[in-house]
């Protein structure tokens, strides 16, 4: 890593919110004048949802024809099924904003949780231009943190987290009352110029200090080390307050 985490404490997620916006703006911006396009891949959970409205009411200010929009993971159920992530932030942010609909990569659902993952991995590929072998640089990530310090789809003892191979991979969980899922890959968001964490809640706290402070932590949040990109977390006073520092 080029650089230790930021860590930040907002008041509540409404300030949160409104940070990731300003950043959302520069980072954008920066990628647009840069390279003609922008890149970001995002979270499903509770926790963005007030960032997902700040976007939208704020929709003028963005190159919506030039940003590429994927979601770091998805539950192995249909658009329509509350638990969708994608269906959660089309009916909350996409549907509200001008957004061309080949700028939007949902994963896609298809027999089973596996031949989702190919598909997602093959749709990564070919939107980033990869050669084989090669991972995808997306400009911003944005990630949430689960109370057992799962992040993405990323869970604790599942085998997703230690795929090296491939940009997406299925997640089977021993639990059948929960849902198969998809998720993007370990290698791919430590390929990311910017990860930014969002937790809200003094139910995360300890969770939180665990990934910030233990640097041997073997929770899958706290595997996210980006090789060269930068690395936010963005907290408010309840996830943050177990820290030492603050
Ligand atoms: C999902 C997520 C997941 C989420 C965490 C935190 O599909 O649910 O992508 O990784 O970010 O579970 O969820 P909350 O924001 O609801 O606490």
């Amino acid at each position: 890593m080029n650089k230790e985490k930021e860590v930040l404490i907002f008041k509540d997620i409404e300030e949160i919110s409104g940070f990731v916006v300003k950043k959302w703006l520069e980072i954008s911006g920066r990628a647009v004048s840069k390279k003609g396009r922008f890149s970001v891949a995002l979270s499903g959970g509770r926790t963005p949802l007030p960032l997902y409205k700040r976007l939208v009411e704020s929709k003028g200010l963005f190159r919506w024809d030039k940003t590429d929009i994927f979601l770091v993971d998805e539950r192995f159920v249909p658009y329509s099924d509350p638990e969708s992530n994608f269906g959660m932030i089309r009916e909350n942010f996409f549907r509200h904003i001008n957004i061309p609909a080949e700028n939007l990569h949902p994963v896609p659902i298809e027999e089973d949780a596996e031949l989702s993952a190919a598909r997602y991995g093959k749709d990564l590929a070919s939107s980033f231009d990869l050669t084989a072998g090669a991972v995808p640089q997306f400009d911003l990530i944005l990630l949430g943190i689960g109370h057992d310090g799962h992040t993405a789809s990323l869970f604790p003892g599942t085998q997703a987290l230690n795929e090296k191979a491939h940009l997406a991979a299925a997640v089977i969980l021993p639990d059948i009352s929960k849902k198969n899922r998809v998720t993007i890959t370990l290698p791919v968001i430590n390929n990311s110029d910017n990860i930014f964490f969002m937790a809200a809640g003094a139910d995360k706290a300890e969770t939180v200090k665990e990934i910030i402070e233990n640097r041997d932590s073997l929770l899958p949040a706290a595997m996210v080390k980006p090789e060269k990109g930068r690395l936010f977390f963005l907290m408010d006073e309840g996830a943050g307050s177990l820290l030492s520092k603050f």
